[in-house]
């Protein structure tokens, strides 16, 4: 019997993709490193259409040419590995799918090898977690266009559908362009879990709010304009309790470990000169949570603000905490899809925003109904350079930036960090005013010990060619 498809790896995310496509009426053919694993799998879910493979031989033998095979297994050197063991094995036409998350640098090098011996290479992120690649993720591949083309079908039925059922797969853009979507993905993922943590710590202990009545808060939110999944979730875990009756969120250790994707999206957008700083943010409190002893020490020599204000959680205060993470959450993907822009021309990938949205709807981590307006705006203009320009957008933070202003300085003043928060209203100041003060500070100095140059101000344009300031201070006298 022909496999349709092959799945190398059996670790969560790979048995549960394979079971996916199964279900779907594909029969698929299975190989792990260890077959001990393979063959548990499969006996585990005899009756279906999954045949163990022992050996990488086998496998690519077992499967329909032009043969797809989508690799599930731990980003880095394991993939270079498979990918190598693979080369002489495959012909012309076949085509590899890593599912994993890996650098879209990686998935650049690697197309390109692959091309050279005639193999279609293509990265695809996959977002939803175990159950997503069960029932339905989110998957966002790039590479050759006619080797997409070949596995669509495929993905088209194995993804999640959108409220108004459109699968949430797209075609990102050639080599990397699919895995750089993913990474952007995640650092958003990074700053929508920040926010709703400093939203929490805000109700918690500085409104004094109970871990029920937040987790109720949170579930009415999760009606309305915030309606997501990790807002839904939150909600949920927040009214987990251990057998004592104690909340969950008590008891577990307060360090956020992180798998480097976030910091990925920073760096890049780095390299890009691209303004991330809401993820970048939420990376960063990332490390300093896992400074645990530090923190525990220096609590001891510094001291929070002289006077500590509770403040009375009305349902003024509680709304606008509401507003003031919708604000940042729209400051977020609005920076989020900005270095999307960037990397899209930088790298050529012609990106599609709007579908870039649409992928996101359904399946991710970061589906959220926010997305739909994204969607319509970008399919609006498609070279929006950023959503808050937007007429929805820029309403929603015109709108609600009072409530982030008031929240971030509550907040700031009585010593309860916020990082997302307090950078979501510092760019939204930045990125509103046509007037910088600070740059123009910065460049007098840069020209007076490095000799760089100013130019002269107008209303949008550099002006003139580039001077210094010693010439301005002749021209005067
Ligand atoms: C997803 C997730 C997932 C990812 C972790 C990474 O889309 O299903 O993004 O792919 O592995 O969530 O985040 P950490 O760095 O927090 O582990």
């Amino acid at each position: 019997k022909q496999a349709n498809i092959g799945v190398i790896g059996v670790a969560p995310m790979g048995s549960n993709l394979a079971l996916n496509i199964e279900s779907r009426g594909y029969t698929v053919a299975v190989w792990n490193r260890t077959g001990s694993k393979t063959k548990r799998f499969v006996q585990k879910n005899a009756g279906k259409n999954l045949i163990a493979t022992y050996s990488l031989q086998d496998l690519v033998k077992t499967i329909k040419k032009p043969r797809n095979i989508v690799m599930m297994i731990k980003a880095g050197k394991p993939t270079d590995i498979v990918i190598n063991n693979l080369i002489p094995l495959l012909d012309k036409g076949d085509t590899l799918i890593d599912g994993g998350n890996t650098p879209f640098k990686d998935t650049i090098a690697r197309n390109k090898k692959l091309d050279k011996s005639g193999i279609n290479f293509i990265g695809m992120g996959v977002s939803g977690g175990t159950s997503g690649a069960r029932f339905g993720p989110a998957l966002m591949p790039g590479g050759q266009y006619s080797a997409y083309k070949n596995i669509k079908p495929i993905l088209d039925k194995i993804a999640a559908k959108t409220p108004d059922g459109r699968p949430t797969e797209i075609y990102c853009g050639p080599n990397g362009a699919g895995h750089y979507v993913k990474m952007v993905h995640n650092g958003i993922e990074y700053a929508d879990e920040e926010l709703i943590g400093e939203t929490y710590t805000i109700l918690r202990h500085l409104c004094g709010l109970d871990v029920d009545k937040i987790a109720a808060i949170f579930k009415k939110w999760n009606k309305g304009e915030l309606d997501s999944y990790l807002i839904d979730i939150f909600a949920n875990l927040l009214a987990k309790k251990d057998k004592k009756g104690t909340p969950v969120i008590d008891i577990i250790l307060d360090e956020a470990e992180n798998k480097g994707t976030g910091k990925w999206s920073s760096e890049d957008a780095l390299n890009l000169g691209v303004p991330q700083s809401i993820i970048t943010e939420a990376v960063y409190a990332r490390f300093v949570s896992m400074l645990k002893e530090e923190r525990a020490a220096a609590k001891k020599v510094l001291n929070g603000p002289s006077k500590d204000e509770m403040v009375k959680p009305t349902a003024d205060v509680v709304e606008n905490c509401r507003k003031a993470l919708y604000f940042g959450k729209v400051i977020s993907y609005a920076q989020g899809f900005e270095q999307l822009r960037f990397a899209s021309k930088y790298y050529n990938w012609n990106y599609h925003f709007d579908q870039i949205a649409v992928d996101w709807e359904a399946g991710c981590i970061i589906r959220a109904k926010l997305l739909q307006p994204i969607e319509q705006a970008f399919k609006k203009n498609p070279k929006l350079p950023n959503l808050l320009l937007d007429p929805y957008f820029a309403g929603v933070a015109n709108k609600y930036q009072d409530a982030a202003r008031k929240i971030s300085a509550l907040a700031m003043r009585n010593g309860v960090a916020i990082p997302c928060f307090s950078s979501a209203v510092s760019y939204f100041d930045e990125y509103r005013t046509p007037l910088s003060p600070n740059a123009a500070c910065i460049q007098m100095m840069r020209d007076t010990f490095g000799d760089h140059g100013v130019f002269f101000r107008n209303d949008i344009h550099r002006q003139g060619t580039r001077l210094h300031l010693s010439d301005l201070e002749n021209s005067d006298k």
